[in-house]
């Protein structure tokens, strides 16, 4: 169970019921000060039923358990014939205020907020750029199966989540509700910024899954228009010039549908401003500058849509020089993640090769072996001679060791560890977790002298 899972908690006395919308949590001891708890039920991807008749389904199913709400997948109840058919995943999404303070939120205490979807298995639609067939743009139905799991999966400083999903949320429900501009500003554009491999591109990606399963009720169609930046700026910019019309010629016609939800995510958006310095200063064709001009005012334009999100991400970890950016609600700097955030992303790698049988924990840890999260291991006493405790001291010493390091090095770690095992073929969760922490030093050592 992930312990840093952002959800939507609201206020059940002000909240709209559909709403991703946060308020602060108050105490939740009276009937009328219940606390939203969002709980997402992914549908099988064979079934026809209706989206209502499940979340009735859900909701019966709730009231009728006596359930202590805590992140993590509840089962599907077997006797139930219906949901067993037709559901997937039940996932109950964290409460996190109420977790930091260590409150248990109890049946009584929660009104769920059921959100139903079913994962769409087509794949992206890319275009392709021409000449040598770089995709300037990639497009996914929401939510979609490639992006499954991946808001749980990643793991930054506490807060970051939870406070990008409230973001989009309120920029998301002042548009519906025709809030004028004019007098309230607010544009519906974030920007994630840091160093590479820290996971911005994945956050913006699992951003948009997330809110297309918490929109679902008002959307009746989402989508995700990746542009790689990158790629449309290092052609021609003859060729640039047709790329991004038509690029924004297809976002348009998206929007005009009002019940479709379309975030436009711009990777690597430091090469726009690269481009119309360049420009500038004559390095580059004269007509550059208009084609950089033109994707500002197309952004421009399709900022007046209240159905658009756009999500940008950059490498460049001071200012960027770019118009457009200085519009961005939300600049949030995504840095290398601190340890509790180090210790859960190497223990679901350690936890998948588990699941995987690459790894086998020894006979006296019992079968269903979970190695404790951060905030327990830091609870345990430190002389605690658990299998379990003595390992999770062992992933923590690695998770310590890797000060600096990204979300990406960190997820490689345990492939390293494993390809320098002497015997891979049946491996010992212990002997694995030595390999680990010799890896760790030796990966940290040459990344920090290179
Ligand atoms: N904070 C994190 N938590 C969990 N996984 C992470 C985290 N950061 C990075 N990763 C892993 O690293 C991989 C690379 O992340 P991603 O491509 O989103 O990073 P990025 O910041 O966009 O990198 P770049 O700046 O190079 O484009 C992801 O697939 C993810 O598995
Ligand atoms: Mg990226």
């Amino acid at each position: 169970m992930n312990s840093s899972m952002e959800i939507s908690v609201e206020h059940a006395a002000n909240g709209e019921q559909d709403s991703v919308l946060t308020d602060q949590v108050a105490s939740p001891a009276l009937d009328d000060e219940k606390i939203l708890v969002s709980v997402e039920v992914c549908m099988t991807s064979s079934s026809t039923a209706r989206e209502e008749d499940v979340k009735s389904a859900v909701e019966r199913m709730l009231e009728k358990r006596s359930l202590s709400y805590s992140a993590g997948s509840i089962p599907v109840p077997a006797e139930d014939k219906f949901l067993t058919e037709n559901v997937n995943k039940i996932q109950i999404c964290d409460p996190d205020e109420c977790e930091h303070n260590h409150k248990v939120l109890l049946f009584w205490q929660v009104k769920p907020v059921v959100h139903v979807y079913q994962l769409c298995e087509e794949g992206p639609g890319e275009e392709l750029s021409g000449e040598d067939d770089l995709a300037s743009f990639n497009e996914w139905m929401l939510p979609a199966k490639e992006f499954d799991g991946l808001w749980e999966s990643l793991v930054y400083e506490t807060g970051l989540k939870r406070r990008l999903l409230r973001y989009a949320a309120s920029a998301l429900l002042f548009s519906e509700r025709g809030v004028n501009p004019c007098l309230v500003s607010w544009n519906r554009i974030i920007l994630l910024h840091g160093p590479p491999g820290t996971g911005k591109t994945s956050l913006c990606k699992a951003l948009s899954q997330k809110l297309s399963i918490r929109f679902k009720s008002r959307f009746t169609q989402c989508q995700l228009v990746e542009v790689n930046a990158h790629s449309l700026f290092s052609k021609w910019f003859s060729e640039s010039g047709k790329l991004v019309a038509k690029l924004f010629q297809k976002i348009h016609e998206m929007v005009e549908e009002e019940s479709c939800l379309v975030f436009v995510l711009i990777d690597e958006v430091e090469s726009l401003a690269a481009a119309r310095k360049a420009a500038l200063s004559g390095s580059e064709p004269s007509d550059s500058i208009r084609v950089v001009n033109a994707l500002l005012t197309q952004m421009d334009r399709l900022k007046s849509f209240p159905n658009v999100v756009i999500l940008t991400t950059s490498n460049i970890t001071t200012a960027i020089d770019i118009a457009f950016v200085d519009r961005a609600d939300i600049k949030a700097y995504v840095g290398p993640p601190p340890l509790p955030a180090r210790y859960e992303i190497l223990r679901s790698c350690v936890q998948e090769l588990i699941r995987a049988r690459v790894i086998v924990p020894s006979q006296e840890c019992g079968d269903d072996f979970t190695l404790p999260s951060f905030t327990v291991s830091r609870e345990t006493p430190s002389q605690s001679q658990r299998p379990a405790d003595i390992m999770a001291r062992s992933l923590l010493q690695v998770a310590k060791d890797c000060e600096g390091l990204s979300g990406r090095s960190l997820r490689k770690m345990p492939f390293l560890a494993h390809a320098a095992l002497t015997d891979p073929r049946c491996c010992d969760l212990t002997k694995f977790l030595c390999a680990l922490v010799e890896t760790a030093r030796r990966e940290v050592a040459e990344i920090l002298s290179s």
